[in-house]
């Protein structure tokens, strides 16, 4: 019954996730039993095969700590200088909690104008100089500077005396306790190496984060700091780069490229492997067995595959280059497979459903954009329009992104015309990764037990084996397969 993965492959038919529908096997265990542990790269393990793109909506330090807390990975943006990059990193590694702190920071003699200068926050924080690198001294809390009768006044005259802090190696428990023995409802945390202050939790928060769904294991690095991933080009410049992630511990690098098979590319991965040998390189993008080929010959300890698949992607259109995911995942996965190189799906991702078909027909993890964007934790703030909470979602490759420097994914060679390979838009408010990517993985849990499959590993062995099989879905049978034949109702006509 249905069709053996090699032969609906090798029809001439280039298949995107939608087009193809996996038949359901046999059922022995409970979700729960399902095991969606794997590995990023060669030597890097994550819980849970999720990892976030290196795009500058997507990918800064929050989104990279959330990823690692939740058992995946973020691999962070290069759309900014090396120091910039170099900024999130430290940030991100300074994180031993997911927590997303946006407040605002003043000096005693400076002057509070109004409510917004609070920004988001119901505290502002004051230290010597106003900024992060200075001693803690105090706070103003926004519910006390509302009932002040006279505004006029300098910080110092109203500020509430901080004068603790804890360090930013605790972690939730820790933090936790230290409130309720010191009985206080907020505490900094001070990064030990320089003092900078990194968050302010609050009673709140905690209880907050003791509300969120069950995690599985974080991805941490042996000295207890997040996994982080980085991407960068192949430029002599970003050498230069290089050389700063490293130092700041870097656990990954993404050589970020549309059509990764190029001598720039090889010369790259070789310099890398030379000069870091210990780093993780991971190579692409890629669709072909060819480009692969090439890759992993290099050395690369990663694949990463897609193009054009993206949601903000126009490369196909724009260069008549790329393939269907679906395809490219299968065919990519089937030659990286048997060199033990891991493959990330890139690209394409909308439903719990794509993961588990990137991830059956051979990927190892699947890296998302704009499944991700409209998050808390992605960068940028959120605009109401038509009364929808979004975020703006823009393809690296689009001329908005490409004129503050993403040019090089793109243009790759010397090239100085920018030609347009992607798009500017929005997404809607998603809330917080910590809360829905649980749940995505749940379902993902959910389809491997449909067939049959209670890890990554024997979901790709039931497929090399011909046990799993799919079939094309025609035009109607995509249609029949989503929410079909309902009109919209209001509830208080019923
Ligand atoms: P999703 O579908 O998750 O895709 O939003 C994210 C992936 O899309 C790629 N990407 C681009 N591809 N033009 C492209 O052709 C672009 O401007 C662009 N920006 C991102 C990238 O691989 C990313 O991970």
């Amino acid at each position: 019954d249905g069709f053996a993965a090699e032969k609906l492959f090798n029809q001439g038919y280039s298949y995107t996730y939608d087009d193809v529908i996996f038949l359901p096997h046999y059922i022995d265990f409970p979700t729960d039993a399902v095991e969606l542990h794997t590995k990023l790269t060669k030597n890097i393990s994550l819980s849970i095969p999720c990892v976030s793109s290196p795009m500058d909506t997507v990918t800064e330090s929050y989104m990279a700590v959330a990823m690692a807390a939740l058992g995946g990975i973020g691999i962070l943006h290069s759309n900014n200088t090396p120091s910039e990059q170099f900024s999130l990193l430290q940030s991100a590694k300074s994180r031993r909690i997911p927590f997303v702190s946006d407040f605002e920071i003043k000096s005693p003699s400076d002057v509070i104008e109004s409510e917004s200068d609070f920004g988001s926050s119901s505290v502002i924080l004051v230290t010597e100089t106003g900024n992060r690198k200075s001693r803690v001294m105090g706070y103003v809390l926004k519910s006390d500077w509302v009932s002040l009768k006279n505004k006029d006044g300098r910080v110092c005259d109203y500020m509430l005396k901080l004068d603790f802090s804890v360090p930013n190696s605790y972690d939730l428990d820790q933090i936790a306790g230290f409130l309720g023995e010191k009985g206080v409802k907020l505490v900094p945390t001070v990064r030990e190496t320089d003092g900078e202050v990194v968050d302010l939790m609050t009673l709140e928060d905690i209880e907050r984060f003791q509300e969120l769904p069950k995690r599985g294991l974080p991805s941490l690095a042996s000295n207890g700091e997040f996994l982080v991933g980085a991407a960068i080009g192949t430029r002599e410049s970003d050498k230069e780069r290089l050389e700063y992630l490293v130092k700041g511990g870097v656990n990954a690098v993404v050589l970020d490229s549309s059509q990764g098979n190029s001598i720039y590319q090889l010369d790259m991965i070789k310099y890398i492997k030379k000069t870091y040998p210990e780093l993780d390189v991971i190579g692409g993008n890629v669709v072909t067995k060819y480009q692969a080929q090439n890759l992993i010959q290099a050395g690369v300890d990663g694949l990463r595959v897609g193009m054009g698949s993206g949601s903000i992607c126009t490369t196909q259109e724009v260069c008549a280059v790329g393939r269907g995911q679906a395809t490219a995942v299968y065919k990519v996965s089937s030659v990286a497979a048997q060199c033990g190189v891991p493959v990330i799906a890139d690209g394409g991702i909308s439903n719990s459903g794509h993961i588990v078909k990137a991830l059956v027909l051979g990927a190892s993890t699947v890296m998302m954009g704009s499944y991700l964007a409209g998050s808390t934790e992605a960068p940028g703030a959120y605009v109401v329009q038509d009364g929808r909470r979004l975020k703006k979602y823009r393809g690296m490759g689009s001329l908005e992104a490409m004129t503050k420097g993403s040019d090089q994914r793109y243009l790759g060679d010397k090239s100085k015309l920018k030609i347009a390979q992607g798009v500017v838009g929005a997404v809607a408010d998603k809330g917080s990764v910590l809360k829905f990517v649980p749940y995505a993985m749940h379902a993902v849990k959910q389809g491997f037990q449909d067939l049959g499959a209670s890890s990554l590993q024997s979901a790709h062995d039931l497929l090399r084996s011909e046990v799993l099989r799919l079939e094309a879905r025609t035009g109607a049978a995509q249609v029949e397969g989503g929410v079909h034949g309902l009109v919209s109702y209001e509830k208080k006509s019923f």
